[in-house]
């Protein structure tokens, strides 16, 4: 159910205003080994989701669990190092929550970023990946409950859930800086297991490139509060049952440390626009 109300997010959205003069206008969450971009602001203000009234916690080596305002390539935007998965135990609708607070600080565009497992055989660790797409594989939507059409409406469009405006300048923009950007969809799976090399072949016949287990929920609402959005993977590591080697977190965050200077290259680029 939708335990989110609007107080809450008034509430959260306030005591951030509190504490800088910026209006951010750019949402960016950070993937797991990805939130070095925050270290990238200028005149960072840095807040503890511990001090933000009814933001969750993150738990996850990988996530620091804080927010920056400041500004990025010129423009004012929040970072999220740090972000909530249900595979924590939150239900998606908290998972989701710092996306209201976003709108609600005036967030026009989110560009979400994670880290992801490669489905297409065709991908290698390091490769970078926009999201074209995405399947919801989760069974469940931060939507459950009653709409408040304040927020939104209560059918949300689903058709162009990551802007094709944006897509096309991400894609001219890595081609200038050199870089090859793969394009794709993004599956999203509740964890916190890695999938079964059974499971991996079932997502490819299904249309997935990549998987991973975010984004979903952070998008759904997104697109629900009229955000435009971009994203992309970071494929760190190739899904089960492709290479002969098991999966772990440290991979994951090794390939993350691998490709960060591109990521945060392609990531700076994009905000401006
Ligand atoms: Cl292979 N699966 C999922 N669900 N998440 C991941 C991953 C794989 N690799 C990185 N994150």
């Amino acid at each position: 159910m939708n335990v989110i109300t609007a107080a809450q997010i008034k509430e959260a959205a306030s005591y951030i205003a509190g504490r800088t003069d910026l209006k951010p206008e750019v949402g960016l969450i950070m993937g797991s080994g990805l939130g070095v971009l925050g270290d990238h602001l200028e005149n960072p203000v840095t807040i503890a989701y511990h001090d933000i009234p009814h933001f969750p916690v993150s738990t996850v080596e990988g996530h620091a669990g804080e927010l920056l305002i400041g500004t990025l390539s010129g423009r004012p935007v929040l970072l999220m190092r740090g972000r909530f998965h249900m595979y924590e135990g939150y239900g998606p609708e908290l998972t989701a929550f710092p996306v209201r607070v976003m709108k609600a600080l005036g967030v026009s565009t989110l560009l979400v970023t994670n880290a992801a497992g490669g489905v297409n055989l065709a991908f290698e660790s390091g490769n970078l990946m926009l999201i074209s797409d995405h399947l919801n594989m989760t069974g469940k939507n931060p939507l459950i409950g009653p709409n408040d059409n304040e927020l939104g409406v209560r059918f949300p469009d689903m058709s162009e859930a990551y802007s094709k405006r944006l897509r096309g300048i991400a894609r001219e923009l890595a081609a200038s800086q050199g870089l090859a950007l793969a394009e794709g969809v993004y599956a999203g799976l509740l964890g916190p297991t890695y999938e079964t090399p059974a499971e991996i072949r079932m997502l490819r016949v299904l249309g997935a490139d990549a998987v991973g287990m975010s984004t979903v929920a952070e998008v759904i609402t997104a697109r629900h509060a009229g955000i435009e959005v971009l994203g992309i993977s970071c494929i760190t590591n190739m899904a089960a049952g492709i290479l002969d080697q098991p999966l772990n977190h440290e991979e994951v965050m090794d390939t993350a440390e691998r490709v960060k200077s591109q990521f945060l290259d392609l990531v700076k680029g994009l905000v401006p626009l």
